[in-house]
């Protein structure tokens, strides 16, 4: 299209910037239907914004608004009578469901990403995330601190890892009888997905006593190959063949990375690996989800999303060589640390 045939809103990027700086709105307006419990309500099918406002204790007005809003992005449809309706979109707000997308948005919208990203000038300046100026300890310590502040993390990371664990479990190859330690494995995921899609493995799921408290294993019924391994993954690793360390790595700097894989190589069987699960961000300007949760790391963190190089030079030092990144189809790809 010529310049001459578009609309003002095309051509002058001050349109384009006002939409980038008003862009916080939309999960601001997503919190607030998911906090609601609005998706809730609607199982039995469309209703009017009055009869929902009422049963979810809320403004109509300010609740038709909401979404509105929402719709524009078919999370949940206004029908041409004014009732409101679900999308599949919105059907995964719901709490009941087993792939429920909930407390994933709770906690990706929770204030502390909210209120740290609001702060994000200060890591620019100075380097360090303004997490602990504002909350009054590191990350991981806040959602140690009672067992609801941890739910809010550790049940909305669970919930937004579901969808790619089954995918990465596919993606990953195993010694027909390895032990997969899963470290940092959170409530076991992944390690379910693995031992359901690889039945000659066993797994250890390591992580923070708390957190393994509130673990799925128990999921596989009968088929008992797997423990738990409480513990710090700063101090040791457990012993085994393959390390799975998903979402982890992004997390801390470059020095944290390192001890951890240092503790990785030094567990590591003969025959072993390590398969680091996470973004690897490409280079050059295009859009990539991994340049998003990136700014996520900044202002909560002290980790970062990294490049292939990146994490070629964090291996080096661990005594590991990059052997090959295999993407996913999910926003992760698999990069693969053979021993040298
Ligand atoms: C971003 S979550 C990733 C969880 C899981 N791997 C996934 O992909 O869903 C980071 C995990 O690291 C765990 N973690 C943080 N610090 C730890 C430590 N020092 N030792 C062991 N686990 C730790 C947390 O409890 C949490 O489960």
């Amino acid at each position: 299209m010529a310049d001459a045939e578009k609309s003002p809103a095309e051509t002058d990027p001050r349109f384009a910037l006002m939409d980038y700086a008003m862009g916080y709105l939309f999960p601001a307006a997503l919190r607030a239907a998911a906090a609601l419990g609005v998706a809730d309500h609607l199982i039995d099918g469309p209703r009017s914004v009055a009869d929902l406002a009422e049963a979810v204790g809320a403004d109509p007005r300010n609740l038709y608004r909401t979404l509105r809003l929402l719709a524009t992005r078919e999370v949940f449809v206004e029908g041409a009578d004014g009732r409101f309706g679900l999308t599949p979109a919105a059907e995964l707000l719901r709490g009941d469901v087993p792939s429920s997308f909930r407390s994933a948005v709770l906690m990706l919208t929770d204030p502390t990403f909210w209120r740290t990203a609001g702060e994000l000038t200060e890591a620019v300046r100075t380097g360090t995330a303004p997490f602990e100026r504002l909350f009054g300890m590191p990350f991981f310590d806040h959602f140690a601190r009672d067992a609801e502040t941890a739910a809010v993390f550790h049940v909305g990371m669970a919930a937004m890892s579901d969808p790619e664990n089954p995918i990465v479990a596919r993606a990953c190859e195993f010694p027909p009888d390895a032990v997969v330690v899963d470290l940092g494995g959170g409530h076991g995921g992944l390690l379910l997905a693995v031992l359901r899609e690889h039945p000659g493995v066993r797994g250890v799921l390591f992580d923070q006593p708390h957190v393994l408290r509130e673990h799925r294993l128990g999921e596989l019924g009968e088929d008992d190959r797997w423990e738990l391994a409480a513990g710090d993954f700063f101090g040791a690793a457990p012993p085994g063949d393959v390390y799975l360390v998903k979402r982890i790595l992004h997390d801390w700097d470059d020095e944290q990375c390192v001890r951890i894989l240092r503790h990785c190589r030094r567990a590591v069987s003969g025959r072993g690996r390590v398969l680091v699960v996470d973004a690897v961000v490409p280079p050059g300007n295009d859009p990539d989800p991994g340049k998003v949760i990136d700014i996520l790391m900044m202002s909560s963190l002290t980790g970062r999303e990294r490049t292939r190089a990146e994490f070629a030079e964090l291996f080096a030092r661990a005594g590991f060589r990059l052997a090959r990144v295999l993407p996913t189809g999910t926003r992760l790809s698999i990069v693969e640390g053979v021993p040298v």
